[in-house]
């Protein structure tokens, strides 16, 4: 068996990393349109920063792993190509700023149906909306040159979380299939489980039908984003009322049918997915005419850029109401630990709206490259359609990258903790302290320092939902 994978991204890499590990004899190749992207994946200095997964491609890598620009003839061989390009939301035309931009999918649609000359079974790994499986199967169908050539589609969407990615794909709590409930469509679904059950118990791989899997995922994203804004949206009531959000968090957490999972107040939630799949369903409800289930979901975003906006607030009030010129040290630019990705990090935000209030931010991460933090921070270009900190204009000379944290914090009034890295729990603050103009402020938006120690040393510390 040949399995080739369109897209070596986020998803692509390591989901047919660990594919390859575990089907010692089957060959997968994956194919992208970006070279550099390939180049990386053939090196040691892999595209992505994701823990293990160095190890888990270096062993499969040239034995039955590989990774090519080749687009054409390794998707023309295969039996079963996974598509996982990206499905961004579209910024131009109809649904813009919130329908997904299926540009990419079709591409790579057109390009399957162009090279095939065996049937294929096309497995949706990219998440998209419910109903892309008919759309798809349209332009597959009608490009396709070769009438004996038969695309059985499925929908396999992906779970794993960056920062995790290696032991999601390991040990997932379940990989769903959705297929056609036909001859063809059964088979299909019997021989991608066939590849999962390398590792997987049958009881975790879950077969539904296309449009279930489809909206599963959507669903899965949602549900998960609204959890994190609902405990946000408690964080600002207990920083009224004096209760303490982890309290909190841990007593209703330990309620089994809330279950303890996803309940940190942050800053906010980022990644490229929460907001770009609740936009996606948002958009879906409200061309079905469901103008209530998309407004309930649309809070969910709403209150999230209203948590990253509370912080900046609370940032500026605490300093006297005033950050003009004052160096502001941020610790975390990436949008979760252990990933160097920023999409939609909240620091974008967070940091555009203390340099629009003037303030000389220093930014500290150990993974996020400089060149990306220039270029999440330079943009001109804003879209958003209600009051944020985005819609202020930045100048480029009010932000500073170092590489050393001490560095980033000497002289510099206050700290902002905006991603919830584990070296952060364990630097030296007290020399830190020494080194900052006093009073000196911490603003820990992730609440992972120790707070009372913190203070001892002599610092003002404001954690998210927290009495001061
Ligand atoms: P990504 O941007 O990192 O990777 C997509 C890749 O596809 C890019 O390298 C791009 O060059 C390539 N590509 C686009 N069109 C192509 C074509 N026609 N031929 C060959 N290559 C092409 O995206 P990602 O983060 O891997 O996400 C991919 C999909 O998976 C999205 O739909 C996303 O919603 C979903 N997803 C992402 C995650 C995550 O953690 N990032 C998790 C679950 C699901
Ligand atoms: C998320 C989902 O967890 C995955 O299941 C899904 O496959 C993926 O999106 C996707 O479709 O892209 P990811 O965005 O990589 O994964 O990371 P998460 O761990 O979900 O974190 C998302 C954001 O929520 C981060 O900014 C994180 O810091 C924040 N978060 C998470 C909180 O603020 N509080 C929490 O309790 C948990």
């Amino acid at each position: 068996m040949k399995i080739a994978c369109i897209g070596a991204g986020y998803v692509g890499g390591p989901t047919m990393a660990m594919i390859a590990l575990k089907c010692p004899e089957i060959e997968v190749v994956v194919v992208d349109i970006n070279e550099a992207r390939i180049a990386a994946w053939n090196s040691d200095k892999l595209p992505i920063y994701e823990p293990g997964l160095l190890e888990v491609v270096q062993e499969a890598r040239g034995r039955n792993l590989f990774f090519s620009t080749d687009v054409n003839k390794h998707v023309g061989e295969a039996d079963i190509v996974f598509v996982s390009v990206n499905t961004p939301t579209k910024t131009r035309g109809v649904g813009a700023g919130k329908a997904a931009d299926l540009t990419y999918w079709e591409g790579a649609a057109r390009v399957i149906a162009s090279v095939s000359k065996s049937s294929k079974i096309i497995v949706e790994k990219s998440t998209v909306p419910v109903k892309t499986a008919d759309a798809i199967e349209k332009v597959l169908r009608r490009n396709c040159s070769n009438p004996s050539v038969q695309f059985e589609i499925l929908s396999n969407p992906e779970f794993l979380a960056e920062g995790t990615a290696i032991e999601d794909l390991m040990a997932p709590d379940r990989v769903l299939i959705g297929g056609k409930d036909t001859e063809s469509g059964r088979a299909a679904i019997a021989t991608l489980a066939s590849v999962y059950e390398h590792w997987i118990t049958k009881d975790r791989i879950l077969c539904t039908n296309l449009w279930s899997a489809e909206l599963s995922k959507l669903t899965a994203n949602a549900f998960l984003a609204q959890r994190i804004s609902s405990v946000n949206s408690i964080s600002a009531l207990c920083e009224a009322t004096g209760a303490d959000v982890q309290q909190v968090s841990r007593s209703i957490g330990t309620d089994s049918r809330i279950g303890p999972k996803f309940l940190n107040a942050s800053v906010g939630f980022g990644g490229s997915c929460f907001q770009k799949d609740i936009l996606n369903l948002v958009y879906i409800c409200e061309t079905v005419g469901l103008q209530q289930v998309a407004d309930y979901w649309h809070q969910v975003i709403l209150m999230n850029d209203f948590q990253k906006q509370r912080f900046v607030e609370r940032v500026i009030s605490a300093m006297f109401n005033t950050i003009s010129k004052k160096k502001i040290a941020v610790f975390g630019f990436a949008f979760k630990k252990d990933t160097g990705d920023t999409r939609e990090t909240p620091a974008i935000d967070v940091c555009r709206g203390l340099m629009a209030d003037g303030a000389n931010v220093c930014v500290y991460d150990p993974e996020v490259e400089d060149n990306q933090i220039y270029q999440d921070l330079g943009t001109e270009k804003f879209e958003w359609d209600h009051p944020s900190p985005r819609s202020a204009p930045i100048s480029k000379t009010a932000i500073a990258i170092s590489h050393d944290p001490m560095e980033a914090a000497r002289d510099a009034h206050a700290i902002c903790v905006l991603t919830e890295w584990d070296q952060f729990k364990s630097y030296d603050y007290q020399a830190i302290y020494d080194s900052m103009v006093k009073p000196a402020f911490i603003f820990d938006g992730r609440n992972i320092l120790d707070h009372t120690k913190l203070r001892d040393i002599g610092f003002i510390v404001y954690a998210l939902g927290k009495p001061l």
